[in-house]
């Protein structure tokens, strides 16, 4: 994108170099520049599809190794500011600075079937050890052993699995996720938020989770944001600790407060542990 006045979004280069970390931005400013620069820098970003505006002006910030989770009714335009953070919609306008290496997971795994995992894995990475990067990432995934076997083979929890491999083993600074929990069971879903959080604890990348999930939103992120008619009408820190209940007070106003925001009337938000609340 550029920063010339008629603003265009930025096509971050998600085939950027494999140097180190630092962020760039677009357009040909770098972010990182100063301490205080947050990875991911959005202002005044608009979306219209055939004159209907899906995003009618998004400014947010996400810090360097801040995990934000952006809950929205569906068709609300999360999925669209998403692509524009990774540089998949060159028709969006406005500013966004975003880090020089982006990865993006889906709900849907995407993995080629034609190729095995270490190969879906590895595909596209140019290091000369990037095998070796691949199958350190599978283990961390808890997918050691499993390098040979084929996509069609896995389960969905595994794909999922491998499809964050691919996704760590770029080491982004920003790391876009869109529903990828979103077609698993409940339990592997539990697992996956643990292994999620691990993973970012380890990496510190910067975090965009769209969720349908308000309890996994308030689990994992340190902010939760709501996209209402195109714009975050509501960006809340999460003050809980790193072990999170259900039942705790913090959790389950915040809770509140979101599915008000999100017009869901939920009798059983301050009834605490085990109930999942989810909205569409
Ligand atoms: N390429 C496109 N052409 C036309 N309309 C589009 C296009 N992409 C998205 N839209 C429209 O923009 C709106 C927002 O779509 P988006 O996929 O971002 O929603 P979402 O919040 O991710 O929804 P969901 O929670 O259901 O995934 C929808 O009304 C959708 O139909
Ligand atoms: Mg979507």
């Amino acid at each position: 994108m550029t920063t010339a006045p008629a603003t265009t979004v930025p096509t971050p280069t998600a085939t950027a170099p494999a140097a180190a970390a630092p962020a760039a931005t677009a357009p040909q400013a770098r972010a990182g520049d100063g301490a205080s620069q947050p990875a991911v820098r959005v202002r005044g970003v608009r979306r219209e599809f055939a004159g209907r505006e899906v995003l009618a002006g998004i400014d947010l910030d996400i810090a360097a190794g801040e995990f934000v989770a952006l809950l929205g009714r569906s068709g609300s335009g999360k999925s669209t500011l998403l692509r524009i953070l990774a540089g998949l919609d060159s028709d969006a306008t406005g500013q966004a600075t975003v880090p020089e290496r982006d990865a993006v997971v889906f709900q849907d795994p995407r993995l080629l079937p034609w190729a095995r995992v270490l190969d879906n894995v590895q595909l596209g990475l140019r290091h000369r050890d990037a095998r070796a990067r691949a199958t350190a990432a599978l283990a961390e995934v808890g997918l050691g052993g499993r390098e040979r076997a084929w996509p069609a083979t896995l389960s969905g929890g595994e794909a999922q699995r491998a499809a964050l491999a691919r996704a760590l083993v770029r080491s982004p600074g920003l790391l876009l996720l869109d529903e990828p929990f979103g077609a698993l069971d409940a339990l592997t879903r539990i697992r996956m938020h643990s292994l999620l959080r691990d993973l970012c604890r380890r990496h510190r990348p910067a975090v965009l989770l769209v969720t349908h999930d308000v309890d996994e939103a308030i689990l994992l992120a340190d902010r939760v944001a709501v996209l209402t008619d195109g714009r975050l009408s509501l960006d809340e820190p999460v003050r809980l600790g790193g072990a999170r209940h259900r039942a705790d007070p913090t959790f389950t106003a915040l809770r509140a407060r979101l599915l008000t925001e999100l017009g869901v009337v939920d009798d059983e938000a301050s009834e605490g542990d085990g109930h999942q609340a989810e909205y569409c």
